[in-house]
């Protein structure tokens, strides 16, 4: 494992270094460096601290170019303007630098000087419900977080924090204790995902329509309920098979998802029982929560319900139950204090904002979290139907997440068969597979490819459409850069760096050279959208690059070929590394 310095790193230091010696008190200053139309880069920072020093910030720009080396990593660099700086870096630098990335598993890209352990709560749930697009978002953008923040090097933890508490489950535990053979299973049969949540509907709905019809059920459930808090043991081994049956549909769907779950991970609501009568003491010893008309509460002033009232988080319910929020903060504690969490992020919609604003508040004056250990929610907006609003069935029900990855796969498979059709390349079952890695890609791309906060419009047509900015353009370009190392021998090709690079390669190869940069900055900024852009890019950079930059050409020009084939292999490792980390497959054949 080598990390590679980036050429735009490179520069940077060249840059800072001839400015530091040019005007002493900007020691250390950043030249703000960046990609440029103009030149390679531009280097933006000399004039704001020409001004702060009052001076000329073009001669301050030409002094800082005298003191710039040319010729090994800057070809050319020149004052532009009113003293911005546009450098041109040397071919060569390019394909060294690029050469030193191929070298390494990693592929240059370097770890974080300090990691921490962050704690990301994530595809989260609720026992005895259907998952629907709400849960799809949380566990889509919260694997690409894993998978980007253990690149850098991070220690990461997964929770999924399942609903599997609270009164509901005193209507349904009654039921089944009345109805005792509704969950049985054949000891000889393994129980479907699909069959284990009609199952679990099934009981829902018998047992919501005798709560809501028989007053002598209704009183029973309630008495339930309290037995299940009290830890009965009967009750509890009834609430445990709703929560197994449960997680075999949600397993089911993840497993569809191409998600890797693990059972250790899933520490629901439930999991946080025992802490929440001494999360309570805790904030009501240090004066955090107060009583008020019974309930332990938290007061803040910034918000409050449209009565002016303030909107108080409820710890603790006048009736002693205990709610999301005890829970929550119970959490908190337990990925703290047991996990040794640095950092914890919540993926979970935004309109729980509000409850997750106080829930931290609440634990920073508790002191559970300080300057050196944050929360942050990271927000996902709503998925949106075509029309425009929230995404539903036609009879106006929240349309259940695994038909619409059936429908995906269908689709992507459909797609997929019809462009071999010509071509013939793919027998029927790398057809069916490919229609899988196709159609699961491009629900999770689309979910991926716009910042999360924003709300986004689940439209299939254009999830699997070979142009634009889809998985599926993404595959292909993949798919197709393979077929052409095939045809050369599949073989590591040799970079060389002493050719003349042609427009077309150079941005190709200064944009492969930024992957390092553009982890740093997703796993920074929580941004998994901005690996998706960058891939984008990188697979149009990649088809103008094949378009004017014939790769295999008769001799004399075999090492431009060679160097061509070198950089289209860094181009499919790099996007096969950066599909991975949104969980995304590249097929190899497509
Ligand atoms: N189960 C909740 C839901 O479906 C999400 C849980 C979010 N995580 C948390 N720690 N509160 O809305």
């Amino acid at each position: 494992m080598a990390s590679v310095p980036s050429l735009a790193s490179s520069v940077n230091q060249r840059v800072a270094d001839a400015l530091a010696s040019a005007l002493p008190e900007a020691g250390g200053a950043d030249p703000l460096l960046r990609r440029s139309d103009r030149a390679d880069f531009q280097a933006n920072g000399i004039l704001a601290l020409a001004k702060k020093a009052k001076a000329n910030p073009r001669e301050l720009a030409a002094t800082v170019v005298e003191g710039i080396p040319t010729g090994d990593l800057i070809q050319e660099i020149e004052v532009s303007g009113p003293g911005f700086l546009n450098i041109t870096i040397t071919d060569r630098a390019i394909i060294e630098t690029l050469a030193a990335r191929a070298g390494d598993d990693r592929l240059g890209v370097p770890l974080a000087a300090n990691p921490g352990t962050t704690v990301i709560d994530y595809a989260q749930p609720n026992v005895a419900k259907e998952m629907h697009v709400g849960h799809l978002r949380s566990a889509v953008i919260g694997a690409a977080m894993v998978e980007i923040l253990e690149f850098t090097g991070e220690k990461v933890v997964r929770r999924h924090h399942i609903g599997d508490w609270g009164t509901q489950f005193g209507m349904l535990i009654q039921y089944l204790l009345e109805h005792p053979h509704e969950l049985d299973h054949k000891s000889d049969e393994e129980v479907s995902g699909e069959e284990a949540m009609s199952n679990l509907n099934r009981l829902y709905k018998a047992s919501r329509a005798l709560f809501d019809s028989d007053e002598e059920f209704k009183t029973r459930a309630r008495a339930r309920v309290v037995d299940l808090q009290a830890g009965d043991s009967e009750t509890l081994s009834l609430w445990q098979r709703f929560v197994d049956e449960s997680k075999i549909y949600f397993y089911s769907v993840f497993d569809k998802l191409d998600m890797d779950i693990q059972d250790p991970d899933v520490v629901g609501e439930s999991g946080y029982n025992d802490m929440l009568v001494e999360t309570c003491k805790l904030l009501e010893d240090s004066g955090v929560a107060v009583r008020s008309n019974g309930a332990l509460c938290v007061f803040f002033d910034e918000y409050k319900g449209q009565d002016g009232n303030p909107t108080p988080l409820i710890v603790q319910k006048s009736d002693g139950g205990f709610g999301y929020a005890a829970t929550d903060l119970s959490a908190i504690r337990d990925r703290v204090g047991n996990l040794g969490a640095t950092e914890l992020i919540y993926v979970v919609d935004a309109r729980q904002s509000l409850h997750f604003k106080m829930v931290f508040e609440t634990a920073r004056r508790a002191g559970w979290l300080n300057d050196e250990v944050k929360a942050v929610q990271l927000a996902f907006g709503t998925v949106l139907g075509k029309d425009g609003k929230p995404f539903k069935t036609r009879e106006g029900e929240t349309v259940r997440l695994v038909d619409l990855l059936d429908e995906a796969v269908e689709r992507a498979t459909a797609v997929v068969r019809e462009k071999d059709k010509d071509r013939g390349l793919l027998t029927e079952q790398e057809i069916v597979e490919n229609g899988l890695q196709v159609g699961i890609g491009a629900v999770k791309y689309a979910d991926l490819s716009t910042s999360a906060a924003r709300d986004y419009k689940f439209d299939l047509d254009q999830m699997v459409s070979l142009t634009g900015d889809t998985s599926v353009y993404l595959q292909y370009a993949y798919a197709r850069i393979r077929s052409i190392l095939r045809n050369a021998g599949d073989r590591s090709p040799v970079a060389h760096p002493e050719l003349e690079l042609a427009s077309a390669e150079r941005a190709l190869g200064l944009h492969l050279d930024g992957f390092g940069a553009l982890i740093e900055e997703a796993a920074a900024e929580h941004a998994p959208h901005k690996v998706a852009a960058y891939l984008y890019q990188l697979a149009s950079l990649f088809t103008t690059f094949y378009t004017e930059c014939p790769v295999v050409k008769p001799e004399p020009e075999l090492v431009v070929g060679e160097n061509r084939l070198f950089l289209c292999e860094l181009t499919a490792r790099t996007l096969n590394k950066g599909m991975a980390l949104l969980g995304i497959r590249t097929p190899e054949k497509l």
